[in-house]
C-alpha cells in the first residue's frame, strides 16, 4: 500500500516514514527540502532497510503533485508539508497563507480527482488558542495569535468541508502538542536552522556548549514552579499516532489530539535533561515570550478510544534521545 508523505524529510515527517515502513507500507515522499535535507531520507532507509521513493517538488505545484498521483496507485496521503515557525509567520503572513493553504488545497483536489480517499493532516494544538487545559477536541477554536496557527485552523476547515460534500473521504486532523526527542538510533532528529526557538533543541545546544545558557521565558505563570507547562510527546510516539490514524477507516473528518495528557514545566524538563544525561544546563529567567500561554496539555481520551493509540515514552526517554541525536549530529557535522 503506497502512502504519499508530503514534507516527509522534516522532523515529524521523517520519523513517521520510519513507522510507516516498519508497519509494511510503501512510502513516497514529496518534499522541496526548503527546511530539511534529502540525506535524512537516506538515514530513514538505513534505519529501516527499506526504500523510499522521493520527489523533489513543491507541493503547491498542482501539475507536479498530480503527476505523482498519476504515477502511483496511492492508498492515502499524510500531509506535513508547510512552514512552521510561529514568529516568522507574523513577519511573513502572505508566505505562510500562500504556502500552507495552497498546499492543502492542491493535495485535497488531487485526492478528489484520483479517488484517494484517506488524508491525514498535520495540525497543531495552537488552534485552541488561550483556553484552559486540558484541551478537548470539541472545544471551540479561538483565533490564534499568529498566521501559522490560522493556516492550521483554515486547513482543518477546508478538509472538514470537503468531507461534508463528499462522503467517500476519511480525514484525520491530528493536533500535535509538543513533539521532541529523536529516533532511538540517534541517526535522525530535529535539525532547526540557526538559533532554535523551541525548548528542547535550545537545551541540547546549551548542553553542547554552543549556547551559553537557556533563557527561561517567565517564572510567574500559575504552574507548579511558575514556568510554562507543555505536553511534550516523543516524536516516535507521534509517528505511531499517524499510522494508527491511517488505519482508522471511519468516514468523515475526525479531529484527534496527539499528546501524552501530562504537562511538564520548563524547569522540570531542564532537571530531567540534567539527570538523564548527567550534564549541567545553566539558565536565566527572562521576560515572558509574547504570545506564549502558561499551560497547554491535551485530553487524549479520544485518540485512545478511537485510534487505540497512546503515547508510551516519558520525558526521560525524550531527553535521552534528543541528546543522543545532538551528539551524533556534531560527530558527523551534519
Ligand atoms: N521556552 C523557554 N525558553 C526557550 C524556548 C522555550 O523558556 O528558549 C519555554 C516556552 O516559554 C514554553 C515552553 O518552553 O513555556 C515550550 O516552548 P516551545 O517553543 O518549545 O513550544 P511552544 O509550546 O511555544 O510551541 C510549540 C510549537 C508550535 C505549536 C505549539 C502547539 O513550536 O509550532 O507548540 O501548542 F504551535
Amino acid at each position: 500500500m503506497n502512502i504519499l508523505v508530503t514534507g516527509g524529510a522534516g522532523f515529524i515527517g521523517s520519523h513517521t516514514c520510519i513507522s510507516l515502513l516498519e508497519s509494511g507500507y510503501s512510502v513516497i515522499v514529496a518534499d522541496n527540502f526548503c527546511n530539511s535535507e534529502s540525506k535524512i531520507l537516506e538515514k530513514v532507509m538505513e534505519i529501516t532497510g527499506k526504500r523510499v521513493i522521493t520527489y523533489e517538488i513543491d507541493v503547491t505545484n498542482e501539475e507536479q503533485v498530480n503527476s505523482i498521483f498519476k504515477n502511483h496507485q496511492l492508498e492515502a496521503v499524510i500531509h506535513f508539508a508547510g512552514y512552521k515557525a510561529v514568529g516568522e509567520s507574523v513577519n511573513k503572513p502572505l508566505d505562510y497563507y500562500y504556502n500552507n493553504i495552497l498546499s492543502t488545497l492542491v493535495i485535497a483536489r488531487a485526492c478528489q480527482m484520483y479517488s484517494v480517499n484517506k488524508i491525514v493532516f498535520s495540525s497543531s494544538a495552537t488552534v485552541y488558542g488561550d483556553q484552559n487545559s486540558p484541551f478537548v477536541e470539541d472545544m471551540n477554536l479561538l483565533p490564534t495569535t499568529n498566521p501559522y496557527g490560522e493556516t492550521k485552523a483554515m486547513s482543518e476547515r477546508i478538509l472538514m468541508d470537503m468531507c461534508v460534500s463528499d462522503s467517500r473521504f476519511s480525514v484525520a486532523l491530528l493536533r500535535y502538542f509538543n513533539p521532541v526527542g529523536a529516533h532511538s538510533s540517534g541517526l535522525i532528529g530535529e535539525e532547526p536552522r540557526g538559533i532554535p526557538n523551541n525548548l528542547m533543541p535550545y537545551i541540547t545546544k546549551v548542553a553542547k556548549g554552543e549556547l551559553e545558557n537557556l533563557n527561561i521565558f517567565g517564572d510567574n505563570y500559575s504552574t507548579v514552579d511558575g514556568t510554562g507547562v507543555r505536553d511534550y510527546i516523543h516524536v516516535m510516539d507521534l509517528a505511531k499516532g499517524h499510522v494508527a490514524a491511517l488505519q482508522n477507516k471511519k468516514n468523515g473528518a475526525h479531529v484527534y489530539n496527539l499528546g501524552t495528557g501530562y504537562g511538564t514545566s520548563v524547569l522540570e524538563m531542564v532537571k530531567a535533561f540534567e539527570e538523564v544525561n548527567n550534564i549541567n544546563i545553566p539558565y536565566k529567567i527572562v521576560d515572558k515570550r509574547s504570545g506564549d500561554i502558561g499551560v497547554c496539555y491535551a485530553d487524549v481520551t479520544k485518540a485512545s478510544r478511537e485510534l487505540n493509540w497512546e503515547a508510551q515514552q516519558n520525558i526521560r526517554d525524550m531527553c535521552r534521545d534528543a541528546w543522543r541525536y545532538e551528539k551524533y549530529r556534531s560527530s558527523v557535522k551534519v
